[in-house]
């Protein structure tokens, strides 16, 4: 990997990462990935073939990053998308978290900014180095005061009276779980309205990555699920059976129907998470499932 504008003092460890003897700084492309795996990922791609989820995809934003504010660098823009991300919308529909300031220390914000300009670039030590500290406003946590009562009687709503679960993995529970619903790790920092709207009104902000697709066959059978590849030849859907259970359907394109425009997969605009109606939850319910959520953020 070519390395651009390292400090005269600075010494390659590996490839992926630089060490700064005379600050002492010691910068890992390898943990910012780690990071990004584990706190980001859920809703950005970075690898162009992939749907992105909430978030569009990262796959060559080292590279865009660059070009999105006239006269700032790529590295400080990643920065402040990521500590302050209200200062820029780089798409029109979804929120990106905030408060990952008072989760992530300064030194891992670096070595994510710098995992994050590799991406489809060559990352610039010396920008990385020189960002700020991130001014810790715990943005997350203002104003935010949860009951132990209300948190531990969201946690039993959620996995024994909603069972919630067997779609989502949350903490440790989580174990890969993401097949078929996003795991909620992180999902706290959303704020207490979009966690409401997204259990009340789950289809008005869908991950697109979990989006249902529907397709016909020549024989008559429709097919619901989730899209998990296509080529020119077949699709691969996620499919749930009457019982519940997940089934990996692979249907030829030419046994299919054309459903719209050329196409033989439509896409629904409803979300397969089921909506909750006030008379199945009542609104207590619902605001202590969502305290309990609130306190996944990590
Ligand atoms: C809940 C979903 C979600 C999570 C989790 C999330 N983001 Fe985002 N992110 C978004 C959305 C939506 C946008 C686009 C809207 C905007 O720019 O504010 C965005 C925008 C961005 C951008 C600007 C992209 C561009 O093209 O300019 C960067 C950089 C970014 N996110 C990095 C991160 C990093 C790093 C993490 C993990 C620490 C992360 N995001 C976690 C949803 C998310
Ligand atoms: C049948 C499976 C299923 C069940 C049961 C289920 N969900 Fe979901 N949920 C999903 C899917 C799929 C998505 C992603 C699509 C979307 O964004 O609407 C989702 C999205 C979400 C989101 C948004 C997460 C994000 O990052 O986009 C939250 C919050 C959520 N669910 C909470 C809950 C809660 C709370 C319950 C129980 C009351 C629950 N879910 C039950 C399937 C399910």
């Amino acid at each position: 990997m070519a390395i651009g504008g390292i400090l005269p003092l600075a010494i390659g460890v590996g490839s992926s990462a630089v060490w700064f003897p005379v600050t002492g700084e010691r910068i890992s492309i390898a943990h910012g990935s780690d990071l990004f795996q584990h706190h980001c990922k859920r809703c950005h791609s970075n690898d162009a073939s992939r749907q992105d989820g909430m978030g569009p995809s990262l796959a060559k934003i080292g590279q865009v990053a660059a070009t999105r504010v006239a006269g700032m660098s790529a590295e400080q823009y990643l920065w402040e998308s990521i500590v302050f991300p209200d200062r820029f919308k780089a798409v029109e529909d979804g929120q990106m978290p905030n408060g990952y300031d008072a989760i992530l220390s300064n030194r891992e914000l670096k070595d994510l900014v710098a995992y994050l300009s590799s991406l489809g670039s060559s990352p610039n030590f010396r920008n990385v180095i020189g960002l700020a500290d991130a001014p810790q406003t715990r943005q997350a946590t203002d104003g935010l005061t949860l009951k132990l009562t209300n948190i531990e009687n969201g946690r039993q709503l959620f996995t024994e009276t909603f069972q919630c679960q067997s779609c989502h993995g949350w903490g440790e529970h989580f174990a890969g779980q993401d097949l078929a619903a996003p795991s909620l790790n992180g999902v706290g920092l959303m704020g207490r309205d979009w966690l409401t709207t997204s259990i009340r009104d789950p289809s008005k902000q869908i991950a697109k990555k979990y989006r249902s697709v529907q397709c016909l066959t020549e024989d008559g059978d429709t097919h619901v699920g989730r899209l998990l590849s296509q080529d020119d030849a077949r699709i691969e859907l996620l499919s749930q059976d009457a019982s519940g259970k997940y089934h990996i359907r692979k249907l030829k394109r030419d046994e299919l129907v054309e459903i719209r425009d050329g196409s033989e997969v439509l896409i629904r605009d409803t979300s397969p998470m089921p909506a909750w109606t006030s008379q199945q939850m009542s609104d207590s319910q619902l605001d202590d499932i969502v305290s309990f959520l609130l306190t996944l953020r990590d």
